[in-house]
């Protein structure tokens, strides 16, 4: 591949970056030891908030997309070998260093994760960091003693793309899920993930401060944080834990030590960033076994090309897109 097109972010370092579609050359590629002949990628929060609004990027022009799926043109490491369908997700990828938003992506080797028998490269791609992120949260809560004799789960967030997969999951292997979110009209969409329950998202934030409520919840999967993560915790059953991802409703979160002492609940951080090789592969590889979403051979995926992508990575932004949206590259 003489020339590859790619979305590329530019920026003054001053001003917002602005997005424009590229012919490039391997020669524009970092260095690293596999190269990869991109499928896929995906849409995700962090991608908005690098393309859009330039946060994180160190240096220009950048290729933004946190997430590829693909096949090996190129490898200086014996793990890898021309031909091999691999994941790529996490680290500096789209972040630091060129990303997915790209027909030709190159990356050191240890970031990389062979496909597992039971995905394609197109479901990899429809899972992405969110899905990813969603099946550790539900990975972790199961670690501290979660089964769905244990009662009602919760998810927040439920129509985006971390919020959609984790309801989807949970549905899957048992829970009885609520989902809340701040759009009733994605009732519909929720229920066919395998929600319960849905129920608008004021209704897990409270105005008055209380430092526990009526036990309401055996788990939650927080992407949201902010408010509802302070009522979510204060709502949890005995034992309880939240798996908390993320940050679209706000970073501070008011609490006290009562949860904690009265209830016994888990506060579990979910980082897929650095998350350990071997923790990284053994949930991908539950996401093409036992954790695998039944959303992965459904219609509502939103499917769109590289001209289509500035626009989605807007509207992610705006709380607007539903579930999960990949970009066929290859
Ligand atoms: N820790 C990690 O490793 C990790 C990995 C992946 C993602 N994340 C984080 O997780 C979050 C979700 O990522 P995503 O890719 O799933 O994004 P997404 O598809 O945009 O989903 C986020 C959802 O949050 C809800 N939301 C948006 N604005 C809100 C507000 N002001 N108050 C309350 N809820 C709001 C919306 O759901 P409803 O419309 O249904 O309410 C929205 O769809 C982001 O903060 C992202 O950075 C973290």
């Amino acid at each position: 591949m003489d020339h590859f097109r790619a979305l590329v972010a530019d920026s003054n370092g001053e001003e917002q970056p602005k997005l424009a579609i590229r012919s490039l050359t391997a020669a524009d590629l970092p260095e690293g030891e596999v190269t990869v002949r991109v499928a896929y990628s995906s849409v995700n929060y962090k991608d908005g908030m690098v393309g859009i609004l330039g946060r994180m990027v160190k240096s220009y022009p950048h290729i933004p997309g946190i997430d590829l799926s693909g096949t090996v043109a190129e490898s200086s490491d014996s793990r890898y070998r021309p031909g091999d369908e691999v994941i790529v997700t996490s680290y500096g990828l789209g972040v630091t260093q060129h990303g997915g938003y790209s027909e030709l992506a190159r990356v050191p080797a240890s970031w990389v994760v062979p496909l597992p028998t039971g995905l394609t490269l197109r479901e990899a791609m429809i899972l992405g960091t969110a899905g990813f992120t969603a099946a550790l949260s539900v990975q972790r809560l199961e670690d501290n003693g979660l089964s769905p004799g244990n009662g009602p789960v919760v998810v927040a967030g439920a129509s985006g793309g971390v919020g959609s997969v984790a309801v989807n999951i949970l549905a899957k292997r048992g829970y009885e899920v609520t989902a809340s979110t701040g759009r009733l009209s994605e009732e519909a969409y929720l229920k066919e993930l395998g929600a319960a329950h849905v129920i608008h998202r004021d209704e897990l934030t409270e105005s008055e401060r209380k430092p526990v409520r009526r036990p309401q919840w055996a788990a939650a999967v927080d992407p949201v944080g902010g408010k509802t993560l302070s009522y979510l915790l204060s709502t949890l059953q005995y034992g309880g834990s939240v798996a908390t991802s993320g940050l679209t409703g706000g970073i501070e979160v008011e609490t006290s030590v009562y949860p904690f002492i009265l209830r016994g609940v888990n506060w579990l951080g979910i980082d897929s960033v650095e998350c350990p090789m071997e923790l990284r592969r053994r949930v991908w590889e539950r996401l093409g076994s036992d954790l695998k979403p039944t959303m992965l051979s459904s219609a509502i995926v939103n499917e769109i090309t590289l001209e289509q992508l500035p626009e989605e990575l807007a509207h992610i932004l705006q709380g607007q897109v539903r579930g999960r949206t990949i970009i066929k590259l290859g």
